[in-house]
């Protein structure tokens, strides 16, 4: 396969993989959520927000391509928001729709986090020392490309339910615009490496890793936000407080 032709093949398998198109998104995109379900849905993503910058870190501290290192660098500029300020990072406009919906300051790191939201961010940890390339399939094809397909769900189902202000729910509309164009970025930073099967099959893996984590991920909130009243499966969440 050509290097174009992979990264053909491969924005199709993100565009219909479980992760994206997955059950919890249309849940949650149908809208009529009480306030504790959007608190508990936030109060877990926020984590796989805070930690993206530090994938993208690792990864441009460990790569070999210089180009690929400055266009990593360019997209961790925007993440930080750095020529403007420090409270308009990805991770504080994060916190600025935790605080509109209810959380107090700090909260957000004394919920407990979800077995599968710890293991998200454990496995991509993990990828990025074990091989940035890999990890490079994770954050591109298996974050940029993914995410505007997965958060218009996401917005409509919290636009739906509560009034918030505009302001409170900028990281959502800024990422279902900006990742498109960080996905781009990313696709070049592939094409360079994407021309032999061995390294094609090791971006597929890594996006493949990340998606599966993020399906995951989706199922564990979907367990915990719309416990199925017949089912005999008990909520992490539940089950701590039963105990
Ligand atoms: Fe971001
Ligand atoms: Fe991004």
């Amino acid at each position: 396969m050509t290097p174009s032709e992979f990264i053909q093949e491969l924005r199709e398998a993100v565009a219909t993989h479980p992760a994206v198109t997955h059950p919890f998104l249309r849940r949650f995109a149908a809208g009529g959520l009480t306030r504790w379900q959007i608190w508990g849905y936030a109060s877990q993503h926020y984590h796989l927000v805070g930690f993206f910058p530090a994938y993208l870190e690792a990864i441009a501290d460990r790569t070999s391509d210089a180009e690929v290192r400055r266009l990593l660098r360019e997209i961790l500029e925007d993440e930080y928001m750095r020529p403007e300020s420090f409270e308009r990072s990805h991770p504080a406009l994060y916190r600025r729709f935790l605080r509109a919906i209810g959380f107090g300051e700090g909260d957000w790191d004394r919920v407990p986090r979800l077995p599968a939201t710890r293991a998200f961010v454990q496995l991509h940890l993990d990828m990025t020392l074990r091989s940035w390339l890999e990890a490079l399939g994770a954050v591109g094809p298996g974050h940029e490309w993914a995410i505007p397909l997965m958060f218009p769900h996401l917005l409509q189902g919290i636009e739906r339910s509560l009034p918030l202000a505009p302001a409170a729910l900028e990281y959502f509309q800024l990422h279902i615009n900006l990742d498109v164009e960080h996905g781009q970025v990313l696709q070049e930073s592939l094409l360079r490496w994407a021309a032999t099967k061995e390294n094609q099959d090791t971006i597929r893996r890594g996006a493949q890793r990340s998606l599966e984590a993020r399906a995951a991920f989706w199922s564990a909130l979907e367990e915990e936000l719309f416990p199925n009243p017949s089912s005999a499966v008990v909520g992490y969440w539940t089950s701590a407080t039963r105990s």
